[in-house]
């Protein structure tokens, strides 16, 4: 069912501060910010040869980091993210073994512009993933 690993997430108090130590003191491309209402973030990509970090930093007052942030004050890291070619059928498939999917159970748009889902950390190691249909 999984493919490629497509990014690990960092949750941060402060995305300029964030992509800054990654640019400057890393020496990552780190692209331009970009707000997610639908997800309550604000991400960037520092984009690497093999795979991708993405930095979260919470997008208004219901977002979905904003406990974690409470719990984890220097920001940690989030989520997983697996790539998957079919996410319905991941999903049901995934559903059908006892996982729990996060929200409604259907798939949103993510940043990359594909759908995505999360399953429940207490379901997968206790990690929060997410998959993308890529
Ligand atoms: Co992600």
């Amino acid at each position: 069912m999984l493919g490629k690993l497509n990014h690990v997430a960092i949750a941060v108090p402060d995305l300029a501060k964030a992509s800054a130590l990654y640019r400057d003191t890393l020496g990552a491309h780190v692209s331009a910010p970009q707000r997610l209402p639908e997800h309550g973030v604000t991400v960037v990509f520092v984009e690497l040869d093999n795979t991708k970090v993405e930095l979260l930093e919470p997008l208004g007052a219901e977002s979905p980091i904003a406990g974690f942030l409470a719990k984890n004050p220097d920001g940690g890291m989030h989520h997983i993210c697996y790539e998957v070619a079919d996410i319905a059928a991941a999903r049901d498939a995934l559903k059908a073994n006892g996982a729990r999917v996060l929200g409604d159970g259907e798939p949103k748009i993510g940043a990359h512009g594909n759908p995505v889902l999360f399953l429940h950390p207490k379901d997968f190691a206790g990690t929060l993933v997410e998959l993308e249909q890529v």
